[in-house]
């Protein structure tokens, strides 16, 4: 497995190009299924979900073709170009290695029942961050006429007489189910409300390329949702939204480095509770044509407090990186994580770095600066992983971060956009 090998003490400085948002690749990804129509999608990331996705798409029947090159699009973004031609669904069945390896593989679930009036998909099954169940899905599918049973670690979906619209009122907020249950509502019969819908910019994202398939919604990017079923969709371009997370993630290694870094694609609109929580830490963040510059102006790093929540909240997705930079704060921190139950597997390991961090339940206390020091550290999850990378780069020495293979899964080229802003940074194959 490979690692990664960061000498701490370079200061970021230069411009780093913000990628196609994972989180939105990934449910545009399926929503390929809904129609026999070509799907295009552009400024795609090159990461090891999206060929997981890809992989269980062909196995569908979705043909899929990539143009590999990085380019530029009219919109200004860059990546891949990616075309899926669900012209024919060959199995409604999502197997279980595929699904273990990708939770996100349940946003087959809804195209597919949609489409197909079945599916088959494997129960994804817990991960590192929490055992993720899938309820919320599947009770929204019923009250949309399916019938669901759970077989063998299977959840088996039918809706022979297709699916009809419902009034959904979700009793937990849900990035995926709100997915789910939109994708499938496109093709109901009549109208579907989606009550206390997620909020995140990935669905509104997905809303504007189901719209361009000919899908009928409004409300997407608010916590109420309508969709006016319609009895097809056809095919679309649809330039991927930029990744607010590996964009935030940067950010926050440039104020941890004391740099000057440019994040060239990013969309500051999406990132308004990170650059509020960075701008309290004593970081400037302005924006700049096409992105965002983020400058840590002063040495002190002020210690802040917050908790993470739903869209419009400060993300979950960037808890660890925080915490990170919380570390070198002089004073006392806490950060609060409310989405998932066990998200703080980076602090055991940021604590071996010389970290001063006491969890209380949900809560994390981080008492700074700590004056990290390097250590060999294991990742456990994506983004615990990138936390750890952030922590090497101002610890004294040398930092050796394993199973890289976490990171693969959501930073396309972390290491060569670190070392390219200045870092000490190498990827050794093992
Ligand atoms: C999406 O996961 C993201 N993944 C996650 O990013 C992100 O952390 C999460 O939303 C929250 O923002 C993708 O978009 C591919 P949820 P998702 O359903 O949809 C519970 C990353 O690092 N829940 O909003 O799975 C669940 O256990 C990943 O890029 C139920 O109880 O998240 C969690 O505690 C990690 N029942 C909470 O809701 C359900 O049916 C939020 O989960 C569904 C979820």
């Amino acid at each position: 497995m490979d690692r990664i090998r960061i000498r701490g003490g370079a200061k970021l400085e230069g411009r780093i190009r913000i990628g196609g948002a994972k989180n939105a690749a990934l449910p545009l990804m399926a929503a390929s299924l809904l129609t026999s129509g070509r799907l295009t999608l552009a400024n795609l990331p090159h990461l090891a979900d999206i060929a997981t996705m890809t992989h269980l798409l062909a196995q569908h029947g979705v043909l899929i073709g990539m143009d590999g090159d990085i380019h530029t699009g009219p919109e200004g973004q860059a990546g891949r170009t990616l075309t899926l031609s669900a012209r024919t669904v060959t199995s409604t069945t999502a197997p279980y290695d595929l699904v273990r390896k990708m939770r996100a593989s349940v946003l087959v679930l809804g195209p597919l029942l949609a489409r197909c009036g079945e599916a088959v998909v494997s129960l994804p099954g817990g991960c590192a961050i929490g055992t993720r169940p899938v309820n919320l899905h599947l009770s929204g599918l019923e009250q949309l006429g399916a019938e669901i049973e759970l077989e063998r670690g299977y959840i088996k979906a039918r809706a022979a007489k297709g699916l009809a619209g419902a009034e959904i009122v979700f009793p937990a907020v849900s990035v995926g189910a709100t997915e789910n249950l939109m994708m499938a509502a496109c093709l109901a019969r009549g109208q579907t409300v989606l009550d206390n819908a997620a909020c995140e910019p990935e669905i509104a994202d997905l809303a504007d390329c189901l719209i361009a398939m000919g899908a009928r919604i409004t409300g997407a990017g608010t916590s109420r949702i309508m969709i006016d079923g319609v009895g097809s969709l056809h095919g679309a371009h649809h330039p991927i939204m930029a990744d607010r997370i590996e964009a935030g993630t940067f950010a926050t290694a440039a104020v941890m480095t004391g740099g000057d870094v440019q994040l060239d694609g990013a969309e500051a609109g999406t990132m308004t509770a990170v650059m509020a929580a960075l701008a309290r830490t004593g970081a400037s963040i302005t924006r700049v044509d096409g992105g965002l510059r983020v400058v840590r102006d002063a040495n002190r790093l002020e210690p802040i407090t917050l908790e993470t929540s739903p869209y419009p909240g400060f993300p979950t997705d960037m808890q660890a990186q925080f915490m990170a930079l919380m570390c070198e704060a002089e004073g006392e921190s806490a950060i609060t994580e409310t989405i998932f139950e066990n998200r703080f597997m980076h602090v055991p390991e940021l604590m071996r770095m010389g970290a001063d961090i006491e969890l209380q339940g949900s809560k994390a206390i981080i008492r700074g600066p700590a004056r990290l020091r390097g250590a060999p550290v294991m990742a456990t999850d994506l983004r615990a992983s990138v936390s750890l990378v952030i922590a090497g780069l101002v610890a004294e020495g040398e930092t050796t971060v394993n199973r890289v293979y976490h990171l693969d899964r959501g930073y396309e080229r972390l290491v060569e956009k670190l070392a390219a802003c200045g870092a000490e940074i190498e990827r050794l194959a093992s």
